[in-house]
């Protein structure tokens, strides 16, 4: 664990927490192994990172691709999920000394109504908790995001309560799943992919990249040292001089 501070620390960390089944693979186990590891790695390093003072954290933890995979997998990951939802609801307590209000970003339709009411009791029970930020985007798109924000808008439009010309970027924003949350300054994709795979379009207009090789179960806490102190070292611009 690291006590040196980061000269500049982003306040939006998103992570594509990909490569488990790879790790799986090359130890000869079933794909779905390589997801139980890759669930611990994200309670490690969610905690680290909040510890060393992240504000907003967003996990892409299955995307709206995602269910294309074999059912048997697409059930491992929703019951990975659900054992870490009945967890954080034991501890909920814990969590909200510690400040952590949890969220779930993606359309929540497609998802278990068991989970979804386990998604929306955690929500609802840290809402007041400001100190993390801490997101999971489960069923997540960033073109659904985008899309359903639209319609949204055209509704209002339609309903008369917004006009065309009222419309700004602001509006999209309070539609998205981040409502409320800064940009993303940081996206973290470990296991050699170089891609954004659908995640956070919007909210990644300006992030800077950090990629690995490393799959995502063997993601350790000095990785994560390294992408800060590599953001640390860049010029952010934002079209400037
Ligand atoms: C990421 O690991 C987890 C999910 C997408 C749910 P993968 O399952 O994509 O692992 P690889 O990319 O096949 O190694
Ligand atoms: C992105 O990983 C989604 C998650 C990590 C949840 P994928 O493994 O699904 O992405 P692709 O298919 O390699 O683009
Ligand atoms: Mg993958």
């Amino acid at each position: 664990m690291t006590d040196k501070p980061f000269e500049s620390l982003p306040r939006h960390v998103a992570v594509i927490m990909d490569g488990n089944g790879r790790w799986a693979k090359k130890r000869g186990l079933p794909r779905s192994e390589g997801h139980i590891e890759g669930a611990k790695t994200f309670r490690r390093i969610g905690e680290y990172a909040g510890n060393l003072g992240i504000r907003h954290l967003t996990f892409y933890a299955f995307s709206t691709e995602n269910w294309s995979r074999p059912e048997a997998e697409v059930k491992a990951i929703m019951s990975l999920f659900g054992d870490y939802l009945d967890e954080a609801l034991r501890r909920l307590d814990e969590d909200k000394e510690k400040g952590i209000r949890l969220r779930f970003l993606g359309d929540k339709s497609r998802i278990d109504p068991a989970l979804v009411s386990l998604m929306d009791t955690v929500e609802e029970a840290t809402r007041e908790m400001t100190k993390v930020n801490l997101n999971i985007a489960v069923n997540y798109g960033g073109r659904q995001e985008i899309l359903q924000a639209a319609q949204s808008i055209a509704r209002d439009v339609k309903s008369g309560a917004l006009s065309p010309e009222e419309i700004t970027e602001q509006t999209i924003e309070e539609r998205l799943y981040t409502a409320g949350q800064p940009p993303v300054d940081l996206l973290i994709r470990p296991s050699g992919e170089q891609r954004l795979s659908n995640f956070l379009l919007w909210q990644c207009a300006y992030a800077e990249f950090w990629y690995s090789d490393v799959l995502w179960p063997d993601f350790t806490e000095a990785d994560l040292d390294r992408a800060l102190g590599a953001y640390a070292a860049r010029s952010r611009r934002f079209g400037g001089l």
